[in-house]
């Protein structure tokens, strides 16, 4: 019974099918679901590498066809981008649409693969219409119509039942057919040392695959003693952006000609602009983190905010709870002296901006239990891989009070993607939200301040999709 609904194939997306192998197993058409499968429901632009990709079938000789149940003026519009032959509306359930198309190509007979991203209307009709049927993940679930969405959960349990997972072609192989470096390319890279484990090129090489433009970015170990040569040179080479990271983005600052309000706030610059004066220093950690804050819907303004930590990535949390209004902002600190170092740099801050109503303290390991924090964001590395049992406050009294107490954490570290620390919160009241997205997000601010191209939420969230999974083999 549930084999009926198995698929010839399962793919992680799109651009995951082998077509190579399909044209040697005799297929000859291709028709397409458009919605969810090649883009996002509520949108109308066809993405770039969706287009090159239709147009590299048709050059090797495959017939394509779209099928959707959409509006007909937009199925119109997304025709004419990919120039294919035909369209059809799907009626789905109904098989009329497969069978439509099929006639206006008899001698395809048999030659065809569906390609879909819903179980009971592509691959189940795919294999009643005697076609190839690829089922392809849904790019995201949370534009689905309201219909789909209802039938997802059965969709899922018969994916489980099958036991199929979606296959992903060996990165290598697109990432090299991608690849394009000529007398043209716009450079950009991140430094720090060490860099080896760096998740940055694997970001910007989603964010450039995605708007297909003749830009590269690499990975640059550059040394302390190195940095003021590297800059100089950089920007005598017109290297158009530079992500900074451990342990330049303080020394980098004197560097730059500007510095951008934040970055100046939090004391830090991660990203550089080329501009005819110099580099201008911005800071999108900060970024990174209000994004994490607003996804975790917790709320700052007017609330209590405890930090766990006093290092780099702390400032970045006391700038955000401080520019979202946090009424108060207390660090603890392993080591107290740096906590309470923190404070002071930023009230000194704060009071030149003027600004007298976000109260800033420390607080110490024996007093953490005397109050009540609900609301937690942890900057330590603790829990980091491998320690990933390590939890950043740990007391002698107290502990499991001072965790359950917890209904907003957010954890900085994003490997492993749920930390002991987030457990811990989700065991108590709490919900808990992981650095991963914080660091996605920050690629992206910074590659919209190098290009000043906008990426539309939709967007984002369907390139974080493909760094998930690509981040899950790197980290
Ligand atoms: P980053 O720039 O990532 O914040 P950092 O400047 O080295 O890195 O700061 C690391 C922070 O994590 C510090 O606050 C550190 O505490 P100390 O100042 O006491 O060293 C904190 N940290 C690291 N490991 C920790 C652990 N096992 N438990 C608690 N705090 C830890």
């Amino acid at each position: 019974m549930i084999e009926r609904f198995r698929p010839d194939e399962y793919v992680a997306s799109v651009s995951d099918i082998d077509f190579d192998a399909l044209w040697g197993k005799g297929i000859r058409g291709l028709m397409f679901d458009i919605d969810n499968t090649l883009m996002l429901f509520d949108t109308d632009t066809v993405p770039v590498p969706v287009k090159e990709m239709f147009a590299r079938l048709k050059e090797k000789g495959f017939t394509v066809w779209l099928l959707s149940n959409g509006r007909s003026e937009r199925v119109e519009s997304i025709k004419k981008q990919l120039q294919v032959e035909g369209t059809s509306r799907a009626a789905k359930p109904l098989m009329f649409g497969y069978k439509r198309l099929l006639k206006q190509a008899p001698d395809l007979k048999g030659k065809v693969a569906v390609i879909g991203d819903q179980v009971f209307m592509d691959a189940h009709l795919a294999r009643r219409s005697n076609s190839y049927g690829i089922l392809v993940r849904p790019i995201s679930l949370e534009h689905d119509e309201k219909q789909v969405k209802a039938r997802r959960k059965a969709e899922a349990r018969i994916i489980r039942k099958l036991g199929i997972v979606p296959k992903k072609l060996a990165a290598s192989k697109d990432r090299r057919a991608d690849m394009r470096i000529d007398g043209n390319t716009t450079l950009f890279g991140v430094i720090g040392d060490p860099i080896g484990h760096t998740l940055s090129p694997v970001i910007h090489q989603i964010l450039i695959d995605h708007i297909n433009e003749n830009y590269a970015y690499i990975a640059l170990h550059v040394k302390k003693e190195g940095l003021e040569d590297f800059i100089k040179g950089a920007y005598a080479a017109h290297i158009a952006g530079i992500n900074v990271t451990i342990p330049h983005k303080q020394a980098v600052m004197k560097l730059c000609c500007r510095i951008d309000p934040s970055a100046q706030l939090v004391g830090a610059v991660n990203t550089l602009k080329w501009t005819p004066e110099g580099y201008v220093g911005y800071n999108t950690d900060v970024d990174g983190f209000s994004h994490l804050v607003q996804l975790a819907k917790v709320p700052v303004k007017g609330h209590k905010v405890l930090i766990l930590g006093a290092g780099g990535a702390a400032h970045s949390a006391v700038a955000v709870s401080y520019l979202m209004g946090a009424s108060e902002i207390v660090i603890f600190n392993r080591t107290q002296d740096k906590a309470k170092a923190l404070v002071k740099e930023f009230q000194d801050r704060i009071r030149q901006r003027g600004d007298k109503d976000t109260r800033l303290r420390t607080v110490s390991a024996e007093n953490l239990v005397k109050e009540e924090f609900t609301i937690v964001f942890n900057t330590t590395s603790a829990g980091m891989a491998p320690n990933v049992d390590m939890l950043p406050v740990s007391l002698a009294e107290g502990e499991e009070t001072f965790y359950s107490q917890i209904r907003f954490a957010l954890d900085m570290v994003f490997n492993p993607s749920e930390t002991a620390f987030m457990k811990k919160v989700r065991q108590g009241r709490g919900t808990a939200v992981g650095g991963l997205s914080m660091l996605f997000y920050q690629g992206i601010r910074s590659f919209e301040i190098w290009t000043g191209k906008k990426f539309t939420y939709q967007e984002s969230e369907s390139m974080f999709r493909s760094f998930m999974e690509r981040a899950e083999n790197c980290v």
